[in-house]
């Protein structure tokens, strides 16, 4: 199959640009630092075989490309978020393993309770409050196709740890999910149980968790390289009984406002690295989750990371105000400035340019996603043939057939974000270009290679487009980029940089 490229990019042979795998030294001490999959850590995952998953390479994009469109439809609609209310707890810097997931999310690894119970979490930008899995009744329906992997799923059990609490119907925590202080507390009305801070309902894009909030003793399980960050005791989460359409595993809730994870642990800052997509589910390979300061290592070069100014959606009601605004400013594709409606760079309900660690392909508005796509299809000028059957399988568009035989290269145009302050994230074309397999039989390699957004056709999308965020900057385009949310300068930074670790 013939080499993928970018113009400007030298002429990489595809199996280098595909797979594209460089080392990378270990980082220093100080923060916590823990190892981010994207899969299940643990025993929560039956990984399939390496067959299974080539053999539903077709079908698996297509799923990423829907869920990353139900994503933005979560996002932009804004159902289900909570309140933000102060709590106390002591700083710290923790760092650990990110692990990647064949559906789309990255996940590490916590213990809740005493003693401490394992258990995986998403890591969620987008959302703020955290759950788990939680007691023996839990259920999760329409939850994964796998039986296996539910089965395995890790569920905490909130009566085997003595730590564990029901969070109180005054605790300023129960204000999180429920705005208004519950006007049935301290009544023994409900089951007795007035002084329970009542449920939760969080709903998701196609899905939901619902639960009772609790608080218990976390413990951040991190690489090996650093010491066991101090546990972090009444932290609150979900108790999550009923799932509707989640992954299975629970959620750690990384955007702005209280419930969050850096919020709660007081932690200033906290950075990740996503590892490339070419390691879905594999348990061996891990990028990073680093909460607290992630220092260079000494003796090894600094590259210079670029900051973006994060907006302050404030002035908006939740969800908007949990998700991270960019101060971005174009896109050019090809070298070529796009001509984009305001929309695309005013944080409001109607519009802006968030970062979500949740959402795998970028979003973009149909008032974005038209004149970057013919952009694109303008800058390639006819020399690959458009894949219309493989559009129309995966949701991706526009897909470009790789020319037949052997040996030619693909150039591709550039595509370039900027933001305001001059930092310009000119993405390799491996963030941006997915290549597709053919449609139901083995990988006989791929066919065809399609831009990795997604958007909503203006006809489907209707008024609903109009509410949320125009463009949704999602994982895929972060992958091997050392990504850093520093809460307290309020600016993004970013550094391209390989994220699987030396092996
Ligand atoms: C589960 O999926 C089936 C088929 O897609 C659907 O009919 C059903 O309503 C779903 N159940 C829930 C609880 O969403
Ligand atoms: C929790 O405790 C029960 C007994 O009360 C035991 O059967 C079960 O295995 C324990 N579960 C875990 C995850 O430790
Ligand atoms: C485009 O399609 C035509 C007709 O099927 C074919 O002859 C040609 O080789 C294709 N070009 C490329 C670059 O794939």
């Amino acid at each position: 199959m013939p080499p993928i490229t970018s113009k400007a990019a030298a002429m990489l042979p595809c199996s280098l640009l595909l797979f594209f795998f460089l080392l990378l030294s270990s980082a220093a001490a100080a923060a916590i630092k823990l190892p981010l999959y994207r899969h299940l850590p643990a025993a929560a995952a039956a990984s399939p075989s390496a067959a299974a998953a080539e053999s539903t390479h077709h079908h698996h994009l297509s799923r990423l490309a829907a869920a990353s469109l139900a994503r933005a439809a979560h996002l932009k609609g804004g159902h289900g978020h909570a309140h933000a209310e102060p709590s106390s707890q002591a700083p710290a810097a923790v760092r650990t393993a990110l692990y990647p997931h064949s559906y789309g999310g990255y996940a590490f690894s916590v213990s809740l309770g005493t003693p401490p119970q394992p258990l995986p979490v998403l890591l969620d930008t987008g959302s703020h409050l955290s759950w788990v899995p939680c007691t023996s009744s839990y259920q999760c329906r329409n939850c994964s196709s796998s039986p296996s992997a539910m089965s395995a799923m890790a569920v905490f059990h909130p009566k085997n740890s003595s730590s564990s609490r029901l969070v109180g119907c005054r605790n300023p925590a129960c204000r999180w999910i429920h705005s208004k202080s519950p006007s049935t507390c301290g009544s023994t009305g409900n089951n007795g149980n007035g002084d329970v801070c009542p449920p939760y309902l969080v709903v998701y894009g196609s899905g939901s968790t619902s639960g009772l909030l609790i608080s218990d003793t976390l413990r951040l399980s991190p690489s090996s390289s650093s010491s066991a960050p101090a546990p972090f005791r009444n932290f609150a989460i979900g108790c999550s009984i009923v799932s509707v359409h989640q992954p299975p595993s629970g959620l750690a809730g990384f955007g702005r406002g209280a419930p969050s994870v850096p919020s709660q642990l007081k932690v200033p800052k906290f950075s990740y690295c996503l590892l490339s997509r070419r390691f879905d589910d594999n348990s061996a390979v891990s990028g990073e989750l680093v909460l607290g300061d992630a220092m260079v290592p000494a003796g090894k070069k600094k590259t210079t990371m670029q900051y973006v100014p994060l907006l302050n959606n404030a002035a908006s009601k939740p969800p908007y105000s949990v998700y991270y605004y960019l101060a971005l400013t174009g896109i050019s594709v090809g070298g070529k400035p796009v001509n984009l409606p305001s929309r695309a760079f005013v944080p409001s309900s109607g519009g802006g340019a968030i970062i979500d660690s949740g959402t795998t392909f970028t979003y973009l508005d149909p008032t974005v996603f038209k004149p970057v796509a013919a952009a694109m299809e303008s800058a390639v000028g006819g020399r690959y043939n458009r894949s219309r059957p493989v559009e129309d399988a995966l949701g991706l568009r526009p897909c470009f057939a790789l020319p037949p035989g052997p040996g030619g290269a693909m150039e591709l145009p550039d595509l370039e974000l900027k933001f305001k302050g001059g930092a310009v994230m000119r993405l390799p074309v491996e963030n941006y270009f997915v290549a597709a397999g053919p449609a139901g039989g083995p990988a006989a390699g791929p066919v065809a290679i399609c831009l990795a957004v997604v958007s909503d056709l203006p006809a489907s999308g209707g008024d609903g487009a109009a509410a949320g965020p125009a463009i949704i900057l999602g994982s895929f385009q972060q992958q091997n980029y050392h990504i850093e949310y520093d809460l307290g300068k309020e600016r993004l930074g970013f550094r391209q940089q390989p994220c699987a670790p030396k092996s």
